[in-house]
């Protein structure tokens, strides 16, 4: 089920094909060249191959979201490719699109949100089955349940008949989750699906998503600012800042030899809370390497084998900002 060989690249070129490869993904908002204009997204390209969890970390405003919303499709002004089992999904039709839309599932941040109100926890689950026209009306039951018990909400029974606010936090999360699982998606996009959830509450989805991982294969992306999180549950990272990629590789190297100044901070902020073991041992940066990001002004190099870094100038780390709404 792993796809080791496709780990170790920005695209994935692997021999078995990636499930999702994003090629130089621009996304503009507002009209370019006027004020006002936010480059939300620049040249941003990565991988993910089946059954992989791709972490995508970034400050608040990086552009973690619009990545996200742009694989979806649901960008409009996005360029670039944006490659899902092998289509191209920039640029679809609205109609050919929402039959993808059955292969890949967006969790959104706030479960609050997301969850309408007067629904039922059937209803709210069933729904996606029944815009995609899928199984009889036993068969979705059937495939509610199994949802349902697949994010430890058992005995399903006493969930099925509740309404959002008649669940815990938590409860809520887990119906959103099932409502992601019951198509048996390619790709899941998680954005910060645990941020409004407490410590204990937390581990319970996360284990909840490694489980579905192991047992069906999905791939996802787990959009999240949360360090410590992404090193628990993710097997490769992506760093963003200011709409650019500066960093992505195996979880385990960008940990023990973060390069990119950026990623060097975040770990700092995470090790303060938790100081790492000292077992922790990267691996020597050749001079080379050292080189080329240092003289080469701008892209991803690959400094080791699967690990990239966004070259900044060595003497004078410049973070490339961009220009967006909350800095003006
Ligand atoms: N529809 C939109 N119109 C205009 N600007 C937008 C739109 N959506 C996002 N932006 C801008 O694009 C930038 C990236 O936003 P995005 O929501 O992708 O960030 P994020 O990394 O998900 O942040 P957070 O961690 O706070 O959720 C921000 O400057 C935001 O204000
Ligand atoms: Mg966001």
């Amino acid at each position: 089920m792993m796809m080791n060989e496709s780990r170790s690249s920005t695209s994935s070129p692997g021999s078995g094909g990636p499930l999702l490869e994003v090629k130089d993904l621009d996304v503009c908002f507002g009209a370019r060249g006027r004020s006002g204009e936010v480059a939300a997204v620049r040249g941003v390209s990565f991988g993910i191959a089946p059954g992989e969890i791709l972490g995508l970390i970034g400050e608040s405003g990086s552009g973690k979201t619009t990545v996200a919303r742009a694989v979806m499709g649901l960008v409009r002004s996005a360029t670039g490719s944006v490659r899902f089992e092998g289509r191209e999904m920039l640029g679809l039709s609205e109609r050919a699109l929402r039959k993808v839309r059955r292969r890949l599932h967006l969790v959104f941040q706030d479960p609050y949100d997301s969850l309408h109100p007067g629904m039922r926890v059937r209803e709210i689950v069933e729904e996606a089955m029944k815009i995609h026209r899928v199984g009889d009306r036993a068969s979705r039951e059937a495939a509610i349940s199994a949802a349902l018990e697949e994010v430890d909400l058992t005995p399903s029974s006493r969930f099925t008949g509740r309404y959002p606010h008649q669940l815990s936090g938590g409860q809520r999360q887990r119906v959103a989750v099932a409502r992601a699982m019951v198509l048996d998606p390619a790709l899941v996009l998680a954005d910060e699906p645990t941020s409004m959830l407490d410590l204990s509450l937390r581990s319970g989805i996360l284990e909840i998503l490694k489980r579905h991982r192991d047992t069906h294969g999905t791939g996802y992306l787990f959009i999240t600012h949360d360090l410590a999180l992404a090193r628990h549950l993710c097997d490769r990272v992506a760093v963003m800042l200011g709409g650019r990629l500066v960093e992505l590789g195996p979880t385990e190297a960008v940990v023990a030899t973060p390069l990119h100044p950026y990623t060097r901070m975040l770990l700092q902020a995470v090790e303060e809370l938790a100081p790492p073991s000292s077992s922790r041992a990267g691996y020597p940066i050749n001079d080379q390497a050292q080189e080329s990001y240092a003289t080469i002004a701008s892209g991803l190099q690959e400094v080791a084998p699967g690990h990239y870094v966004a070259c900044y100038e060595m003497s004078q780390p410049t973070l490339d900002r961009p220009t967006t709404e909350k800095e003006e």
